[in-house]
């Protein structure tokens, strides 16, 4: 448990890297793509937005709310999570032909777009100062754990979207080479440290 904890990244990064994804993801929904590619895109976002809202539900806010339990951020946070669950099963009953898929993406993009300023502003900054690093990635180690149960039964689907989605896109492209480039380096880093 020491060892994976001291590994793993802390729970703040990894919301942030969820916030990166679901924009990324987004910004691939271009007004010319073929609607199987749009309802791919979407369905990649709206699987990410729920599974990153549960782990903070469960996990992150709960943290935030021994420490932190009157901020207005975090007030706010369950119900504005509430809403965009509404906008998803709204997104996810509107066939990706119509003009009214793009307009609830955006809706609920736009809607996202604040969320993630406000906790990238205001809650993610108080975690790191006041709940330590050892904390974080403890917190970390259980936000992957309860990730890969909630992924699990979705992941062939996952997949599948994420493949149509990103298919012959240059993003795909440079998260690729970015991520393979980031995973040597932490790789060379790990090798060079002493035991
Ligand atoms: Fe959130
Ligand atoms: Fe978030």
């Amino acid at each position: 448990m020491f060892a994976l904890k001291k590994l793993s990244p802390t729970i703040t990064d990894m919301i942030r890297f969820d916030h990166s994804h679901v924009l990324v993801t987004f910004h691939q929904y271009t007004a010319d793509a073929r609607p199987k590619v749009k309802k791919a895109l979407a369905e990649t976002i709206c699987d990410a937005l729920e599974i990153h809202a549960t782990l903070e539900e469960e996990l992150f806010y709960p943290a935030m709310r021994g420490i932190d339990n009157d901020e207005p951020v975090l007030l706010k946070s369950v119900p504005e999570h509430n809403e965009m669950r509404r906008l998803i099963s709204e997104l996810r009953a509107t066939p990706a032909t119509e003009v009214r898929h793009a307009q609830l993406l955006q809706q609920l993009m736009r809607d996202v777009i604040h969320h993630v300023a406000d906790e990238e502003t205001v809650l993610l900054p108080h975690a790191e100062r006041l709940l330590g690093k050892d904390r974080l990635s403890e917190l970390g180690v259980a936000m992957t754990k309860r990730r890969l149960e909630l992924v699990g039964p979705k992941a062939g689907k996952i997949a599948m979207e994420t493949a149509v989605g990103f298919s012959g896109s240059t993003a795909a492209l440079v998260l690729g080479v970015v991520g393979t480039a980031a995973a040597a380096l932490l790789l060379s880093k790990r090798a060079a440290r002493p035991a």
